[in-house]
């Protein structure tokens, strides 16, 4: 195959937008590097064999955006779907709707609140601790919601996600606890929301689809990398402490287990995420996919869900998570050093969830696979401005 001009590492949407603006706006031949078998990176979906339902394999993706430009460059390649995204939750027993509004407050509480009643009930309940006092998560927690909502809802699920007690988690984990005093019960407050029509893959195949994009599947960028052509720039989307052999220590991450189940009803808990927020049981919450997607026809006697399990990753696992420790934080100091001389010398960029180190949402991803493209590419092809 021909010369490629940008060898882009990694296809999720980071790489793939990268891949589809430099080929089609740019007119440049782009060769895409894969590791796995299947393009996509964590938003791919699939079929369940058992039930035709359509599954995130690397946990659920629900997309929503603010940014009308991401909005309307995701729209080239899919429409969405009315899909609005609503969490509830099990506690003792109860199901209560997420985050925590007026609705979760009269239900805890069993009567009803006009929304100054609840809201000076929680400011009594949050004034337990001054923030100033503040010294982990769980004062944190406290001063923010109470301790009611707080041993309800919080304690039992951030313990499960962390593995660690939250009064051993600092403070810094959370910013804020949103607590809504009305019936509002999106998760999402976001301009735009809904689900590719189509799926996540046939979204992300359409990126693909273009002559001049190559991409190639089961190939580790380090195993290859010596029989590259010399002088192509290269944006690497893979980890960013990976690419420097670790050599300022391996950054933090926490993965996720999935334990898929086929179960013989047509529906098992009438809406597409529970979380359980208990200490007793073992996972954070169970997705049931065929939720997702209320407009498609599928199985009435048999349905599919997947039980999320939080834990660190050790070397192997999927990284999903940043940990961010404050030693994480000097790591990845250290890492950018590198990575600008990287750029400078050898025309690499680093960018995406796993180049940066960096929770990135798709349509953040997204956009700052654009805003590369235009700060960077854009002026290193058409106006032979260096990249670094
Ligand atoms: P991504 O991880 O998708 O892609 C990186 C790719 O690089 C992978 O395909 C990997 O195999 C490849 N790669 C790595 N090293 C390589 C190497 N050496 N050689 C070749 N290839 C290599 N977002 C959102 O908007 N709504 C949501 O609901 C969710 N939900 C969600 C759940 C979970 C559990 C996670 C972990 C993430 C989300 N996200 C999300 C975030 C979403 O997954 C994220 O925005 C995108 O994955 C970011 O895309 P990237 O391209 O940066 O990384």
């Amino acid at each position: 195959s021909a010369r490629p001009e940008l060898v882009v590492v990694g296809s999720g949407f980071f790489g793939l937008t990268v891949a589809e603006r430099v080929a089609s706006r740019l007119g440049r031949r782009v060769v895409v590097l894969e590791r796995r078998g299947h393009i996509g990176g964590n938003a791919y979906s699939e079929r369940d064999p058992d039930t035709g339902i359509e599954i995130h394999r690397y946990g659920a993706h629900l997309f929503h955006t603010s940014n009308e430009r991401v909005w309307n460059y995701a729209r080239r390649f899919t429409e969405f779907t009315g899909y609005r995204h609503r969490v509830f939750s099990r506690h003792a027993g109860g199901i209560y709707p997420l985050p925590v509004n007026l609705a979760t407050i009269c239900q805890f509480f069993g009567r009803a609140f006009t929304p100054d009643e609840a809201r000076a009930l929680i400011a009594e309940q949050a004034a337990e601790i001054h923030p100033a006092e503040v010294t982990n998560l769980e004062e944190k927690a406290i001063s923010l919601v109470g301790r009611p909502l707080y041993e309800a809802f919080i304690r039992g699920y951030t313990k499960k996600q962390w593995q660690t007690d939250p009064t051993e988690l600092p403070a810094a984990v959370i910013a804020r606890l949103p607590v809504r005093f009305t019936f509002d019960d999106r998760y999402f407050d976001d301009t735009h929301e809904g689900l590719p029509v189509d799926g996540y893959t046939a979204w992300l195949e359409r990126m693909a689809d273009h002559p001049d994009i190559e991409i190639r599947l089961r190939t580790d960028f380090f195993a290859v990398r010596a029989d590259l052509p010399a002088g192509v720039p290269t944006v690497f989307t893979g980890p960013i402490d990976r690419y420097f052999d670790h050599r300022a220590g391996e950054l933090g991450w926490r993965t996720l287990d999935f334990e898929r189940e086929v179960l013989p009803v047509g529906d098992f808990q009438g809406t597409p995420v529970m979380n359980y927020a208990d200490e007793d049981v073992p996972f954070t919450r169970i997705h049931e996919f065929r939720h997702f997607h209320p407009e498609r026809e599928h199985p009435t006697d048999r349905t599919v869900v997947v039980r999320e399990f939080s834990r660190f990753a050790r070397p192997g696992d999927e990284p999903y998570y940043p940990v961010n420790t404050p030693a994480d934080r000097s790591r990845l100091e250290r890492y950018r050093a590198l990575a600008a001389e990287e750029t400078r010398r050898r025309m690499v960029l680093f960018g995406g969830r796993l180049g940066t180190y960096q929770y990135l949402d798709m349509h953040m991803a997204i956009g700052s696979a654009l805003s590369m493209v235009d700060n960077r590419l854009r002026p290193f092809f058409e106006d032979g401005t260096p990249l670094g």
